[in-house]
C-alpha cells in the first residue's frame, strides 16, 4: 500500500527510480512521483494515475541528478490529485511516505499556530512542513529529521531526501517495511527488496522503529531508542526477485498457470525425506493444544476458513477464524492452550498484524503462515511458516491462496497424525493424493478454453451468485470476491443450505449461479440445492468432478468439468477454475486485470 524508493546512484537516478515504481506499483497506483537533488537543487516530478503518466512527464520534463526518492500511491488523505501526490516538497526537503500518521491533525494545528500553511490534505505533507521547521530553526537535515521522527505516531515508512545533500538520505520505518540495498558506492531504498533487485541482491532490512542515515558508502542505524543498532546484510534470492509476466498477457494469469509449480515445491518442502510424512518445522506438539484461533483478511481469511473444516475433521481441534479488522478490537477472550495461526501473503497487512500483536502473551504459541519470510507477521510469530508462492505481482491473490492452503492441509495432517485422529491408511492416501496435486492441477488448467467461454456469457451479468458446501463454501466466498474485484460484477456466495432461507428469492432467469459441486459426501445435498435454482428458472453454472452430475443438474447452462480427486483437496483444485472465471470475465470486460480499481497489494493501513 504505497510504494517508495530511493537513490543514492552512480548514474541518472529518474529512470532507476521510474523502474523501481514499476516493480512496485502493485502497491498502489492512483499517482506517482519522483524528486531528485542535482547540484544543490530539489525538483519534482508528479503524474495523477499509472506510473506511466509519470514516464511520459518525464520525457517532457526530464529531472536531472544521482539521488532521488519516489513513490506510487494509494490514496488514503486526500484524493488522488497532483497536490497530493508524493514526493511533498517544503522548502529544502523532500519526503516519501507509505502508511498513515495517526496524529497528523494535531502536528498539523501546532504548525498552522506557528503560521505554516498547507497546500495538500494529506498526512505526509505535515511531515515535510515540520522538517523545513526544524531546519530553519538550525537544525541539519539528519538532525531535523530524526526531531520530526520523534513527534510521529502511525504507521510508516519514510525516505527524506534534502536541497543541497547529494550524499544523504534519511529513512525510517515504524509499521511498514523498508529494505536498504547496498551497491558499489552507491545505497537504495524500497519498500521490499523486489524493487531493488535489479540494482541489488544485498539487502539489509529496517527493524520496527529502526531510522537510517544513508551515503553511497556508509549506513548508520538507529533503534526506536536512539541507540546504534547493528542489522544483518542479506544476500537474496535473485529467483525472488524476478518480475516479469513470463510471456503472459498478465501477471494473474502467469500465476495462476504457476500454481501446480509452485504448490509441488510447497508439498516438498513439507513432506518427509521418504515423502512419506509431515515434517514440520520447530517442536508443534498439537496434543499440547486444545484449540485454535485463525485470524486473516479477504482471500486470507477464506483460506483460514477452509483450514477450519480441514483440523475439526481431520485432526477433531476446534478452530475459530476471525476477520483481522473485527477481531482485533473485540478483544476476545484467549483460553489457555490456545495457539493463535495468522494467515497472510504479504505479512504485513495493518489488521492481522494487530491482531497477532494482541494475542501475543495471551496465546500458547503465535504461528503463521506467510508468502514473504522477511515480512513483520513472520517476524513477530514464533514459528512462521513460508508458503513458497514466489513474488505474486497480481493484485487478486491466487497462487498464494493455494499455495496458503496446501500449508494449511499439510499443518492439519500432521495435527491428525500427532493426534491419532486419522488411519495410518488415510493418511497415507492423502499424502499421495498431496504429492500427485500438480499433474491434478496441471489437468484442471487444460480447462482454460473451455471456462473462458463460459466466461465471456458471465461478462454480460450484472449480478452472480457462487453456491457450495462443505469445504465449497469458503470456496465459493473467495469465487465471488475473485470475480468482484476484478470484473466488478456484484457477486456474493452464500451456503447452499442457506439458499432457501432468503437469496432463493434474488434466482431469476437473469441471474448466473456458480455451483461448486466435487463428489463429496455432501454432493446429493448440493445437486438438490442446484434443482431449487433450476426450477426458478436459474441459470446454473456447474463445476464438477463428477460423472452424471450433468443429467442429474437437468439444464445446467454451463458445466466445468474437473479431474477427480480426494473431496479433502478439492478447494486446492475447484480455486482453479474460480480464478479463470473471474480472469477471463475480467479480460472479456476489458478491465484492469492486475491493477483493479481502488485497491492495493499489502494493506499496510486499517
Ligand atoms: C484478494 C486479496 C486480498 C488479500 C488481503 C490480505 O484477492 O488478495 O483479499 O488476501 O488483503 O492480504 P495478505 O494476505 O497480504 O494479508
Amino acid at each position: 500500500m504505497c510504494g517508495i524508493v530511493g537513490v543514492l546512484g552512480s548514474h541518472e537516478a529518474a529512470p532507476i527510480l521510474v523502474d523501481a515504481l514499476k516493480r512496485l506499483e502493485y502497491r498502489g497506483y492512483d499517482s506517482a512521483g519522483i524528486a531528485t537533488v542535482n547540484g544543490g537543487t530539489l525538483d519534482r516530478r508528479r503524474a495523477v494515475g499509472k506510473l506511466v503518466n509519470l514516464s511520459d512527464l518525464l520525457v517532457h520534463e526530464p529531472l536531472a541528478g544521482k539521488s532521488g526518492i519516489g513513490h506510487t500511491r494509494w490514496a488514503t488523505h486526500g484524493a488522488p490529485t497532483i497536490g497530493n501526490a508524493h514526493p511533498h516538497q517544503a522548502g529544502p526537503v523532500a519526503v516519501v511516505h507509505n502508511g498513515i500518521i495517526e496524529n497528523f491533525r494535531e502536528l498539523r494545528a501546532e504548525l498552522a499556530d506557528k503560521g505554516i500553511s498547507f497546500t495538500t490534505e494529506t498526512d505526509t505533507e505535515t511531515i515535510a512542513l515540520m522538517t523545513q521547521a526544524f531546519m530553519a530553526d538550525g537544525l541539519s537535515p539528519v538532525d531535523a529529521a530524526e526531531a520530526t521522527l520523534a513527534q510521529l505516531d502511525g504507521a510508516f515508512a519514510l525516505a527524506f531526501l534534502f536541497e543541497g545533500e547529494e550524499d544523504l538520505m534519511v529513512a525510517a520505518r515504524k509499521g511498514s517495511p523498508l529494505a536498504i540495498g547496498h551497491g558499489e558506492g552507491e545505497m537504495f531504498v524500497g519498500s521490499d527488496a523486489i524493487a531493488l533487485a535489479p540494482m541489488t541482491d544485498k539487502i539489509t532490512y529496517l527493524e520496527e522503529g529502526d531510522w537510517a542515515v544513508l551515503t553511497r558508502t556508509s549506513l548508520v542505524i538507529r533503534d526506536a531508542q536512539g541507540e546504534l543498532a547493528n542489522r544483518e546484510m542479506r544476500t537474496i534470492r535473485m529467483d525472488d526477485a524476478r518480475v516479469d509476466k513470463g510471456g503472459h498477457k498478465h501477471f494473474m494469469s502467469k500465476e495462476i498457470a504457476e500454481q501446480p509449480r509452485v504448490i509441488g515445491e510447497a508439498v516438498r518442502h513439507y513432506l518427509s525425506d521418504d515423502g512419506n510424512a509431515v515434517a514440520l518445522p520447530g517442536d508443534l506438539d498439537f496434543t499440547q493444544i486444545d484449540r485454535m484461533t485463525m485470524v486473516a483478511c479477504g482471500t486470507a481469511y477464506y483460506a483460514c476458513l477452509t483450514a477450519k473444516y480441514w483440523f475439526e475433521q481431520l485432526a477433531q481441534m476446534p478452530v475459530e477464524v476471525d476477520i483481522a479488522s473485527e477481531f482485533r478490537y473485540r478483544e476476545p477472550p484467549i483460553p489457555a492452550r490456545t495457539v493463535a495461526l495468522f494467515v497472510s501473503q504479504s505479512g504485513e497487512t495493518a489488521d492481522t498484524l494487530a491482531a497477532l500483536r494482541y494475542c501475543d502473551g495471551k496465546a500458547d504459541k503465535i504461528l503463521s503462515v506467510v508468502n514473504v519470510p522477511e515480512s513483520s507477521i513472520a517476524r513477530e510469530s514464533d514459528l512462521a511458516l513460508p508458503i513458497l508462492a514466489g513474488a505474486e505481482i497480481g493484485v487478486a491473490s491466487t497462487k498464494a491462496f493455494t499455495c496458503q492452503l496446501t500449508v494449511l492441509l499439510m499443518m492439519a495432517l500432521k495435527a491428525a497424525e500427532q493426534r491419532g485422529t486419522l488411519t495410518p491408511e488415510r493418511l497415507s492416501d492423502l499424502l499421495s493424493a498431496l504429492r500427485a496435486l500438480p499433474n491434478t492441477l496441471n489437468t484442471a488448467l487444460e480447462q482454460d478454453g473451455n471456462i473462458a467461454n463460459a466466461a465471456r456469457k458471465l461478462s454480460e451479468a450484472s449480478d452472480v451468485l457462487f453456491l457450495g458446501r462443505g469445504l465449497m463454501y469458503p470456496l465459493a466466498l473467495e469465487g465471488a470476491l475473485k470475480l468482484k474485484e476484478i470484473s466488478y460484477i456484484h457477486a456474493e456466495a452464500y451456503a447452499s443450505g442457506e439458499l432457501k432461507h432468503g437469496p432463493i428469492a434474488l434466482i431469476d432467469k437473469h441471474l448466473p449461479v456458480v455451483v461448486m459441486a466435487p463428489r463429496d459426501g455432501l454432493f446429493d445435498k448440493t445437486v438438490s440445492n442446484m434443482q431449487e435454482v433450476l426450477a426458478r428458472g436459474g441459470k446454473v453454472m456447474l463445476v464438477t468432478d463428477a460423472e452424471g452430475t450433468v443429467e442429474a443438474a437437468g439444464d445446467a447452462w454451463q458445466t466445468i468439468t474437473l479431474p477427480a480427486i480426494d473431496p479433502v483437496l478439492s478447494p486446492i483444485l475447484y480455486a482453479v477454475p474460480a480464478q479463470l472465471l473471474a480472469y477471463h470475465t475480467a479480460v472479456a470486460k476489458g478491465t484492469d486485470v492486475d491493477q483493479p480499481r481502488n485497491l492495493a497489494k499489502s494493506v499496510t493501513v486499517e
